[in-house]
């Protein structure tokens, strides 16, 4: 096996036109969650990106978000929180809504998730227009934690979408 830094990740990941929509290219991450050695590969090189942030607790946006932020938080021996669609959760929440093309979303969060003195790196599948993940740092940061950077396994470049947060995002593969 080549070391996770030479991996060729964006072999393992396929673009299908025209999904969901026509005209969208949707780039799919299934394959390479098929693949053991490529979703290793993939995790462990977030975690090398990850660590130096030196975070306390790790999160993951639902759903996709929760399959890089759960086995990261593993292999770094943190915690993880789970930032959700409304009403899913039990308990106490806070939620943040925000702005989509056409109408608006919400994700939401124990309220007792997190503390003042938590550094919380919020992880997702993809970055596009990056609304869905600059969301979460208000979330975040709202609930009381400190975000000290996002990270995605696909960064979708054209879309621009780091240029609307204000924390280093750590991605794996890019396409423009
Ligand atoms: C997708 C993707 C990111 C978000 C990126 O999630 O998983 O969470 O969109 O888009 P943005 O940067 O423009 O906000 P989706 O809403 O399709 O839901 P899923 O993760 O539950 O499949
Ligand atoms: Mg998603």
């Amino acid at each position: 096996l080549p070391p996770a830094a030479e991996f060729d990740l964006k072999a393992h990941i396929r673009g299908i036109p025209d999904f969901p929509k026509p005209g969208i290219l949707f780039y799919d991450i299934s394959t390479l969650l098929r693949n053991g050695p490529a979703w290793k590969a993939a995790m462990s090189r977030m975690a090398g990106k990850i660590r130096p942030y030196r975070p306390t607790m790790l999160a993951g946006i639902e759903s996709r978000g929760f399959l890089l932020a759960a086995p990261l938080a593993l292999e770094l021996g943190l915690g993880f929180v789970m930032l959700r669609k409304p009403r899913k959760l039990p308990g106490e929440t806070i939620g943040y809504d925000y702005e989509l093309e056409y109408g608006t979303d919400r994700l939401e969060m124990q309220a007792d998730a997190v503390t003042a003195a938590d550094r919380v790196v919020v992880l997702d599948d993809l970055l596009a227009t990056g609304g869905t993940m600059a969301a979460s740092i208000q979330l975040l940061r709202k609930a009381g934690a400190t975000v000290p950077a996002a990270g995605a396994m696909v960064e979708l470049t054209f879309l621009n979408g780091r240029q609307r947060l204000d924390v280093p995002v750590e991605t794996l593969v890019a396409y423009d």
